[in-house]
């Protein structure tokens, strides 16, 4: 297996000993790579910036209390109507301007110009186009003049040091070091859109196939609304004489209880991420050598130096050999099982703790290898948002299944579309077609939700 060729790893075994860290093997990841060409930081400085910050601990929790109660704040407020909208449409909203509030604080680009919201999401549709073609400017116009404009909210953003005024510790800490090193203010803000890919990407249409999946299956919509209702809403007041005419219920949905508490919210959104996660680890070796995995009958396999490996999440997620006759199929209660599941092997060092950490209370079916469920990379390459990202998908949509009832454009039990598997995007995988659901307040809109987040972290 020479240079030049692209190695591809489908055995979780291998895949456990290619992830590994080694002098012999170089994590190419493709975004950490283009954020430091981009922005030329060292590794130390990346490592301090988007490690430290988004790890368990009191900035993480942080981060989550103020994305959690921004979107429950968003949707209380939103207009909700009979008339049906796209459920994709309607999720971008509220995680773009939820994020950007949370991580780039009040002036961010998006408060200052909403219509940047369909620009980022043109752009997103259209990054493949820009990336496989020599001339975007032409061929993939639409989603490049979109970029564009983009760009220039951040490039203003930086110009007016917006990220000094309440923006969160990782960004304020990014951009200045960004300026430090010596870059112009219009590239440090071009590292931005690459930063708020990685954050919205992959958690928006995760989010909105969790959701559809719920909708989708009214009994195991019943039981996730039971489970949140009876184990994670911790607080309810009556405001304005109770339940009485005209009186509003207050109700909050523990945030630390629902990954705690909520095993059958975990392991749906979990499955819902293996069933549409595709993105492959890559991995550059660095000097040859070879590999097998260990106490299996397999051969070994040559790696020369310069071939590029992949490991195929996307083939493994699917795998009938790994996950059982059902690997197609959605399971709501897949990883309902023995305790002390992960959500990816913790990097050395890292602690885990209650509020940021994954529960306890899900995890990989005995039979599975925990290298086989890659939704969020592995080894020495691990989604540092991982935490981020699966407390903020399951306020969510705990927010949803307490707050809205959903059906159909034309009515009825609203539709589980099928994946998209002609476009391969950068992100996890999409639907084949837009979802359009009429919405409508549960309880007549006289219940008011929101969240908690214990802090449990210390410090
Ligand atoms: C469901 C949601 C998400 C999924 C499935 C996901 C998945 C991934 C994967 C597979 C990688 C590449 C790891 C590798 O190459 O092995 C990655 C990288 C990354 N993710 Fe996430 N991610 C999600 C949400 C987030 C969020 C919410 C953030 C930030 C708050 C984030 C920040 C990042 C960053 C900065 C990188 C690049 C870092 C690096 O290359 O080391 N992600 N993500």
């Amino acid at each position: 297996m020479g240079p030049g060729k692209t190695v591809v790893v489908r055995d979780p075994a291998l895949a456990a000993h290619v992830q590994r860290q080694s002098p012999d093997r170089s994590f190419y990841g493709a975004i950490l790579e283009v954020t430091k060409r981009l922005v030329g930081f060292d590794d130390r400085a990346m490592e301090v910036v988007m490690a430290a910050a988004l790890s368990p601990g009191k900035h993480l929790d942080l981060l989550i209390a103020q994305q959690a109660s921004t979107l429950a704040t968003q949707l209380r407020e939103a207009h909700i109507s009979d008339t049906p909208i796209s459920l994709m449409a309607f999720i971008q909203q509220h995680f773009t301007f939820a994020s950007a509030l949370t991580l780039y604080g009040p002036h961010n680009p998006f408060a200052r110009n909403p219509s940047l919201l369909r620009d980022f999401w043109t752009y997103e549709a259209g990054m493949m186009k820009i990336l496989l073609s020599p001339w975007p400017w032409m061929t993939a116009r639409r989603a490049w003049k979109a970029r564009e404009r983009v760009n220039a909210g951040f490039t203003e953003y930086v110009e007016r040091r917006g990220y000094e005024q309440g923006a969160s510790a990782m960004i304020r800490q990014r951009v200045g070091m960004n300026l430090r090193y010596g870059l112009g203010e219009d590239v440090a803000a071009r590292s931005e859109l690459i930063m708020l890919f990685a954050v919205l990407g992959n958690a928006v249409p995760g989010t909105f196939w969790t959701v559809v999946n719920l909708y989708g299956r009214p009994e195991l919509l019943r039981r996730v609304r039971e489970e949140v209702e009876m184990n994670a809403v911790v607080e309810e007041e009556e405001e304005d004489g109770g339940e009485g005419e005209g009186g509003k219920k207050r109700r909050l949905i523990d945030v630390a209880r629902l990954k705690s508490h909520c095993p059958l919210l975990v392991s749906a959104t979990r499955e819902s991420l293996r069933r549409i996660s595709n993105m492959s680890s890559v991995r550059l070796v660095t000097r040859s050598h070879t590999i097998s995995a260990p106490g299996s009958n397999q051969p070994s396999y040559l790696l020369q130096k310069g071939t590029v490996v992949q490991i195929a999440s996307g083939v493994m997620h699917h795998d009938e050999q790994i996950w059982g006759k059902d690997a197609e199929d959605f399971v709501a209660e897949r990883f309902i099982n023995a305790p002390s599941a992960t959500l990816g092997q913790p990097k050395k060092g890292e602690s885990e703790d209650k509020t940021t950490a994954t529960a306890s209370i899900t995890s990989l079916p005995p039979s599975v290898a925990p290298s086989a469920y890659r939704v969020f990379g592995g080894g020495s390459s691990l989604c540092p948002g991982r935490h981020f990202a699966m407390s903020e998908i399951v306020a969510f949509v705990a927010l949803c299944v307490c707050m809205f009832d959903m059906e159909g454009e034309e009515g009825g039990v609203v539709e589980v579309p099928e994946r998209d598997d002609r476009r391969v995007p950068l992100s996890v995988m999409k639907p084949v077609r837009d979802v359009r659901v009429r919405m409508r307040r549960r309880g007549g809109g006289r219940e008011e939700w929101g969240v908690v987040v214990e802090f449990v972290s210390g410090g």
